[in-house]
């Protein structure tokens, strides 16, 4: 089985519920991958629902007092992620008239979303093959390819992202980038993975060569 068929397979019988894993809608997606950015799925998952709960819909964010937004955003740090939230639901709710922007190249133009996020919502929501990166992908990438390039150098970067540009399954982008990330977050773990029901295991360079608690490298700043 190739590489991603695995994955895709793995995910559809490991994955945690999650309530952004029940819809396509833009407004939630984006949401929820600006929270997840620097936010583990267990800490973020509150803050998605009592965001929902306050703000609705991107006109009902872009409505808000900042002071609304920044006192729920309380707790998860890094503020410029609420603070550009903001910003970007005006953008969408007044000059876009709440039309999302809905491909990869348009999302890229919305404060606060980069490369990750702009690949996130492109396949999640509107099935465009971007693949995403994220500290899971880095790790899952490098182990099973016994990749030793530093994660944290633009070469690194370049060469992770076009590994996964094309590892993603081009029938199902939105389900391949969930299922790496999933994956790299409960079966690959950074400590302890248990690589022994790991359905990966075969073809995995780090297993083969014992060098799981080696991968990813990361160069000292
Ligand atoms: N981490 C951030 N976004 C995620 C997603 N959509 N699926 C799995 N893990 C994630």
């Amino acid at each position: 089985m190739i590489f991603s068929k695995i994955l895709i397979n793995w995910y559809s019988i490991n994955k945690r519920d999650m309530p952004w894993r029940l819809t396509k809608d833009p407004y939630c997606i984006w949401l929820s991958e600006i929270i997840l950015q620097q936010t583990q799925i267990k800490q973020g998952l509150p803050y998605y629902n009592a965001f929902l709960n306050a703000f609705p819909s991107v006109f009902k964010l872009a409505e808000a007092e900042e002071s609304e937004v920044l006192k729920l955003w309380q707790g998860l740090g890094y503020y410029s992620r609420a603070r550009n939230l903001h910003t970007t639901a005006k953008y969408i709710a007044n000059d876009l008239k709440g039309a999302f922007p809905n491909t990869y190249k348009d999302l890229l133009k919305l404060k606060g979303v980069g490369d990750y996020t702009a690949s996130a919502i492109a396949s999640i929501c509107f099935n465009e093959t971007t693949a995403v990166v994220d500290g899971n992908v880095y790790r899952v990438l490098s182990r099973y390819f016994g990749i030793t390039t530093p994660i944290n150098t633009s070469n690194g970067n370049k060469e992770f992202k076009a590994l996964a540009q094309e590892l993603i399954d081009v029938n199902r982008p939105d389900e391949f980038n969930q299922a790496i990330m999933e994956f790299g977050a409960i079966q690959c773990k950074p400590q302890n993975p248990n690589c022994n029901i790991c359905p990966l295991q075969n073809g995995c360079i780090a297993f083969n060569r014992s060098v799981i608690n080696e991968l990813p490298v990361k160069n000292k700043t």
